[in-house]
């Protein structure tokens, strides 16, 4: 796995973007920016396995390089799924396919390069959103959610797992400040830390766990359940 170390020497005042140099990296990035990854990983895939059904349709909407889906192939084997990872950077596609054909998975798991916003398509078993709808105009999320809503079939989950904000300013700024207390822990520096934050100020708007649940429950999701926190990240499991 290449090592990030995009911020150490960037000092361009780019906005953060989805790009081949990043894709190149991101697996580790992930691992070193996100806290619990795997554990994240591993309970989506117990609660898949407690609401899908055999051969139902799994999609990953901001796969990136294809990690989670090729994780949970391997997880949840006897249920015959299919698997779709769908995201709009080239390179993260790119990236995912070659993957999955390492992996000899290519038959059960497949990659589309699209936009998320213009899905179409019914009958869905459950969709993943790990860390993509922060990245999404926040005006467009609530059409997005209500048009996943109508795509799940009856009984279909949604888990959806993002950074939040808090409206308490204390509460906020301790826990981002733990937050980079972690990133430090993985290895990154002041300045990567700061050069990275920079980037993503206006790329990644993240919305507090109410505004989350709300958006969900007006999107159709009877029951939304915040099922794991560390400090200002979260996953939710809507169920239609
Ligand atoms: C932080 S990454 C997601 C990580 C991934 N879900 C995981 O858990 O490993 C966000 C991804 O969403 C993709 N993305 C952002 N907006 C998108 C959109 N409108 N349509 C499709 N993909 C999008 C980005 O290209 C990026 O790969």
């Amino acid at each position: 796995m290449s090592k990030d170390n995009l911020f150490e020497q960037d000092s361009s005042r780019n906005d953060f973007s989805f790009n081949h140099r990043v894709a190149e990296v991101f697996d580790d990035m992930l691992a070193r920016s996100v806290p619990c990854y795997r554990q994240v990983i591993d309970m989506s895939s117990q609660i898949l396995t407690a609401f899908l059904r055999k051969k139902d349709h799994v999609i990953d909407l901001g796969c990136s390089t294809g990690s989670t889906l090729l994780e949970l192939a391997r997880y949840l084997e006897a249920q015959e799924l299919r698997f779709t990872g769908i995201d709009n950077s080239r390179a993260m596609i790119k990236k995912a396919a070659l993957k999955a054909e390492m992996f000899g998975k290519q038959d059960r798991v497949g990659f589309e390069e699209k936009d998320i916003l213009d899905l179409d398509i019914k009958d869905v078993g459950a969709f993943l959103l790990n860390y993509t709808l922060q990245f999404v105009r926040p005006m467009d999320r609530q059409r997005l959610t209500a048009n996943l809503y109508q795509s799940l079939r009856p009984g279909g989950v949604m888990i959806v797992s993002e950074k939040i904000i808090f409206h308490d300013s204390r509460i906020n700024r301790s826990f981002i400040d733990f937050y980079l207390d972690f990133k430090k822990s993985q290895g990154y520096s002041e300045i990567e830390i700061t050069r990275k934050r920079e980037a993503l100020e206006n790329v990644l708007i993240p919305f507090s766990m109410d505004e989350n649940i709300r958006m969900l429950r007006q999107a159709g999701f009877s029951t939304v359940e915040p099922f794991f926190q560390w400090f200002n990240f979260t996953s939710f499991l809507a169920v239609k």
